[in-house]
């Protein structure tokens, strides 16, 4: 019979200050960890503007960019590299949609986020995107193969 291997990957998340504030950090790790994903790395950090710009700087032109930028640096957030098999869809499934309104039951958004601006989780959304927002935060050194 064929075995269809599994990738191992890495995706990076990010608790967004809504949801720190809501003292759920170990909530939501659990669900990570239910779902066999490993944390390799992690930091809180009160973002500053230029942080948070450069982040989601695909965004710049969108009209919510500024709102972002904003609630983004309201407060601190927690920030984690994952490491499972198909960790990018797998994070992305355990998030839910963008629009809590349109988030399936049981989802990280759909219990601790408010709106679609106050979304609670950001998860990379390609295995490209995951290695470059891992190194925006994590030097090599400090993600730790587990
Ligand atoms: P996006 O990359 O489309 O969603 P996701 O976080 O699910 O990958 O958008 C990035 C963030 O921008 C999103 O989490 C919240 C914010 N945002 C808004 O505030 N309003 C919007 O209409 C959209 C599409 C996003």
């Amino acid at each position: 019979y064929l075995e269809i291997p599994m990738a191992l990957e890495r995706t990076l998340s990010i608790i967004k200050p809504d949801a720190v504030g809501k003292n759920v950090i170990g909530e939501i790790y659990t669900r990570f960890e239910k779902a066999g994903l490993k944390i390799v790395a992690a930091r809180m950090k009160h973002l500053s503007r230029a942080e948070a710009e450069g982040f989601y700087a695909v965004h710049r032109e969108r009209p919510f960019f500024n709102a972002l930028v904003e609630f983004m640096t309201s407060g601190p957030v927690m920030i984690q590299a994952l490491e499972g098999d198909n960790a990018v869809l797998k994070h992305r499934d355990l998030m839910g949609a963008t629009n809590p309104k349109d988030a399936a039951a049981g989802t990280i958004r759909a219990d601790f986020a408010d709106s679609i601006d106050a979304n609670a989780v950001h998860g990379s959304d390609s295995l490209e995107n995951a290695a470059i927002e891992i190194a925006y935060f994590f030097p090599s050194t400090d993600v730790h193969a587990r």
